[in-house]
């Protein structure tokens, strides 16, 4: 049993490699009373800003799960910032014990840091398939490990947080706006985990309050309609889906409609 999050595909692609009994966290969510029981039940998710995304951890902290083996794999781009060992400790604190945390590099798709085009260059780089059969064993081998920070990643983590600020003062909602390229089409209104988009006369309306800046539907707009409201773009005419994820899958994972 394996529960997964994701904005633009690549958690779903990573999830679909350990297991197949998949649900989706947003789809879940959606339930009262979760409990959930199985030999072995894991967490796929993307990693922000060096954390688990609030939803995720949410998720797991108000749901009941009977395992002998939980484990937690994240999805990122670049830095992990020593994610697994942080998180690790964080559940343990509250309740919730993990037998396997670990990470895996992907293509990232932070827009206001990156240039889609230049990510899938690199792309290949990062042997995401290799890296994928490594984990996908240790899960079948119930494997007890938690990823260690690594010094430059916990100096990373920690350079970034000390000028959060100002980062944080840029993306004040509204995260996104959405310009008159927009055609009504309604694609945001499904791929966004919180409902947060609508379309009132022939044009989407973001209403912000609870978005968790996923960016799925900047990346999903067919149109490129949807952009940063204050913060630049490397650039604004590239967008990304894990090349083996179709739109409906993402639109399945996270319709609130
Ligand atoms: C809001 C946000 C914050 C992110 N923060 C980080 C980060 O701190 N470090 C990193 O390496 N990648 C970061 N990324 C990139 C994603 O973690 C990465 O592309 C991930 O594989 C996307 O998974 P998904 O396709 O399942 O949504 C971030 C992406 C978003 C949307």
């Amino acid at each position: 049993m394996l529960f997964y999050f994701t904005g633009t595909g690549n958690s779903l692609y990573a999830a679909k490699q350990f297991d197949n009994d998949l649900y989706s966290i947003p789809q879940e969510l959606k339930k009262e009373n979760r409990q959930y029981k199985a030999d072995r039940i894991g967490i796929v998710c993307p990693l922000y800003e060096f954390d688990v995304p609030v939803i995720v951890k949410d998720f797991i902290l108000s749901s009941r799960f009977e395992t002998e083996y939980f484990y937690i794999v994240m999805t990122y781009g670049m830095h992990e910032g020593g994610c697994a060992a942080r998180n690790a400790e964080y559940f343990e604190t509250n309740g919730r014990h993990i037998d396997y945390f670990n990470t895996i590099k992907m293509l990232d798709n932070a827009l206001p840091v990156f240039d889609m085009e230049e990510q899938r260059r690199i792309d290949p780089e990062k042997n995401v398939d290799e890296h994928l059969a490594v984990i996908r064993k240790d899960l079948e081998e119930r494997k007890k490990y938690i990823q260690p920070a690594a010094q430059e990643e916990v100096d990373f983590y920690l350079g970034y947080k000390a000028n959060a600020i100002d980062y944080s003062a840029s993306i004040e909602k509204p995260r996104y706006r959405v310009s008159d390229k927009c055609i009504g089409c309604g694609i945001c209104t499904r791929v966004c985990p919180k409902g947060c988009i609508r379309v009132s006369e022939g044009r989407a309306v973001y209403d912000y309050a609870d978005c968790i800046g996923c960016m799925s539907c900047i990346h999903a707009c067919p149109q490129k309609a949807i952009g940063y409201a204050v913060l630049k773009e490397k650039n604004p005419n590239a967008r990304y889906r894990n090349p083996n994820i179709q739109l409906a899958e993402i639109i399945r994972s996270n319709s609130q409609n």
